[in-house]
């Protein structure tokens, strides 16, 4: 992740206090920089429900570090494994709709329970992940390189007009450790000197468009501009949009994808406008056990005051506002699930394919299903 100039990630270690873990408060961005210490399990998980952290990727990882910091307090109680087994519980429950959550904290118990008896638990699970991490950034980054091909192929056609990628939400470096997903190849892209643009989606209610995706393309010298959700119809019917690229938060083996609720209306625009609507994701957001988005991936309903308010600056203050009476009723969806159908195909670190199982198990075959 650019910031200054200079490069991070969204999660590290405190470099002089390897039993604190430091995340950046995602919900002061754009107008404050602030990083948090975690320092319990607790600590991460409060991180992740109230959205410090968010984004598939990153909230797997926060809650791998999270299990780090539980195997650091559970040291001084009678049952270590079943003190972070405990903490695990708790942290699975804290958003519903992204897989990442699931997956990190799947693999981080896969090394507890094949720990031998008397090794050194804590070394073990910040060994784990660390790598989940690592391979996050990789996995961005074989995302990247792929997603590439494609606005390099549209460019072609472009004499050196922009290339103009609309996305949604933030599938950004902040959404994972770096790089980001949808935009991977955004940034592969600018570094290669590709002309590029990027409408950005505002994203009511948390405004994860205007706050994160804007801030963080801003880092990185990305042309941009900022759009109301409503404005990606209009756009794509006059030739404005050469291409979508979203985020997703779990996709099932079939290739429905569930992201940020608005999601589906931008992929029923592209098709009525023959744009290429163009998901990416990190294998790990796959989903091989379920194959009906509509029906089996569980969508998370936050707090009504998400969208009875906005958060923002007034003169030098920041402040939220109500924007609604206090009698209104209230829903807040956070996710909708966009049918294989409408999806041109999926980037992920293995290639680009169909979003459909042949698709998804022709780049990642050790998942075929198997035959009796
Ligand atoms: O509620 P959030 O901010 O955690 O949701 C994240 C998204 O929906 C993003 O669009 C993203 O695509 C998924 S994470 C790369």
């Amino acid at each position: 992740m650019r910031k200054s100039g200079s490069n991070f990630r969204t999660i590290w270690q405190k470099p002089d206090d390897r039993e604190t873990v430091q995340i950046i408060d995602q919900r002061r961005l754009p107008h404050e920089y602030v990083v948090q210490d975690l320092r319990t399990w607790r600590d991460g998980a409060v991180a992740i429900s109230d959205m410090l952290v968010r984004g598939a990727p990153l909230i797997g990882a926060t809650a791998a570090w999270s299990l780090y910091l539980a195997a650091l307090e559970g040291r001084n109680t009678s049952d270590q494994s079943a003190f972070v087994a405990e903490a695990a519980e708790a942290l699975g429950a804290t958003r519903p709709t992204a897989v990442n959550l699931r997956w990190a904290i799947g693999r981080m118990r896969s090394v507890i329970d094949s720990a031998d008896r008397g090794l050194d638990l804590v070394s073990l699970l910040e060994t784990e992940a660390r790598d989940i991490c690592d391979e996050d950034i990789e996995i961005s980054r074989g995302i990247g390189e792929h997603g590439l091909k494609l606005i390099e192929q549209i460019a072609a056609t472009k004499q050196g007009e922009p290339v103009n990628i609309l996305t949604h939400c933030n599938a950004g470096s902040l959404a994972t450790i770096n790089y980001g997903t949808a935009t991977a190849p955004v940034y592969f892209a600018h570094a290669k000197g590709i002309n590029v643009h990027v409408w950005v989606d505002e994203t009511r209610p948390r405004n994860q468009g205007s706050q994160l995706t804007a801030w963080e393309l801003a880092e990185n010298g990305v042309p941009h501009t900022l759009i109301v959700d409503n404005a990606g119809g209009h756009l794509m019917q006059h030739g404005l949009v050469d291409i979508c690229i979203t985020g997703t938060d779990r996709t099932t083996r079939t290739g429905d994808v569930a992201n940020k609720i608005g999601t589906y209306l931008k992929a029923l625009a592209a098709h009525d406008n023959n744009v290429p609507f163009y998901v990416a994701l990190p294998s790990t957001t796959i989903d091989w056990t379920i194959s009906d988005g509509l029906r089996d991936i569980p969508i998370e309903e936050r707090d009504p005051e998400e969208v009875r308010s906005i958060y923002g600056r007034h003169g030098s203050e920041l402040c939220s506002v109500d924007t609604v009476a206090s009698t209104t009723n209230i829903s807040n969806i956070a996710f909708d699930v966009t049918p294989a159908r409408y999806v041109t195909g999926l980037i992920t670190e293995h290639g680009i394919c169909a979003a459909s199982e042949e698709g998804l198990v022709s780049l990642f075959p050790s998942q075929a299903p198997r035959k009796e």
